[in-house]
């Protein structure tokens, strides 16, 4: 019987779903039958409570060192696969600076940028736009800036989460629908549209509101859907290619009223709760929240 550590928790601000996402795993894999599953509440500090003999690790840590290459360096150290990209991946991914160069370098459409230092007086780009911190998750330090009084706002609110040093994001903000696609070994799966109340899919409408919906695309009435099913799954490979990713990544987009697609990030390590996008699109294609996750655990590997 192959061991399998399912590695949760950890020390970042996603440490409470990440504990979800992993007791929803393990369950999944134990009720196969054919998996000895060990659950590990993971940090950089105790890594060596990862006990001996493991086939496989099955990543369900989301943010910081679980997400950015740490936890997956220190797999490929001990020659243990792991779901999921490899460590370059994993760090372009993880800042979105770096994920917007190398969209550019491949011509994956990105909506346009520009950075800002914590002195910048007014918005690099005209308004709206959308200021970020790097690398973060969580919609956290994020906000929109629709007249030059927010910009003061937006920028602290951005540098409350780095440091000063750094430059924060400052985006284009892209007006219509939003979509999230799930690519598992460089395939893509069923589109899934995220209808968040004001179009704007932040901390509360992530984590608390009730009215945030997420239907298929597949299932839209508009026959104009079935093109955008196409070109999103496309342009979702293109970018998980791109970048570099393997096994499992969740690509979001915005499109505008237009119908023009813009990817805005990549998750490498997406939520695995009941509810979360990547298995409620894997069961779309059939298959079971466990069969889901033994799919992605089958693409476990090391970097080479
Ligand atoms: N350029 C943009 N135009 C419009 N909305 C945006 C833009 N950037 C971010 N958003 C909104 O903010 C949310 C969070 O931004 P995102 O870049 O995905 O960061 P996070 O890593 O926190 O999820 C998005 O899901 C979207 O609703
Ligand atoms: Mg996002």
């Amino acid at each position: 019987m192959k061991k399998i550590a399912v590695l949760m928790g950890g020390k970042s601000s996603e440490r409470a779903v990440s504990l979800n996402s992993g007791k929803n795993v393990a369950e999944a894999l134990a009720s196969l039958g054919t998996y000895e599953v060990v659950p590990i509440d993971l940090t950089e500090e105790n890594l060596d409570t990862l006990p001996d003999g493991v086939d496989a690790a099955y990543i369900a840590l989301h943010g910081g060192w679980g997400e950015n290459g740490g936890v997956q360096a220190a797999l490929n150290a001990r020659k243990i696969p792991y779901t999921g990209p490899g460590v370059k991946a994993s760090q372009i991914a993880m800042d979105k600076l770096k994920t917007k160069l190398v969209l550019e370098m491949k011509n994956v459409p990105t909506a346009k940028w520009d950075l800002a230092h914590p002195d910048t007086a007014k918005s690099p780009l005209p308004l709206p736009v959308v200021v970020k911190p790097p690398c973060d998750g969580s919609s956290v330090g994020i906000s929109k800036v629709s007249s030059e009084a927010d910009w003061p706002k937006a920028l602290a609110a951005a540098y409350a989460c780095q440091a000063a040093e750094r430059p924060v994001l400052v985006e284009e903000f892209v007006p219509g629908r939003e979509f999230t696609v799930a690519v598992v070994d460089g395939e893509a799966w069923p589109v899934i549209e995220i209808v968040a109340k004001g179009g704007w899919y932040g901390y509360e409408e992530k984590y608390t509101s009730e009215e945030t919906r997420y239907p298929f695309l597949a299932d839209s009435a508009d026959s104009a859907d079935r093109a955008l099913e196409a070109k999103l799954q496309k342009l979702a490979v293109e970018a998980y290619e791109a970048v570099g990713c393997r096994g499992v990544t969740r690509v979001d987009f915005r499109v505008s009223p237009l119908g023009r697609c813009y990817v805005l990030e990549l998750n490498t390590s997406p939520g695995f709760t009941s509810h979360s996008l990547v298995p409620k699109a894997g069961m779309r294609t059939g298959l079971t929240f466990a069969q889901v996750c033994d799919r992605i655990l089958h693409s476990a590997a090391i970097d080479r």
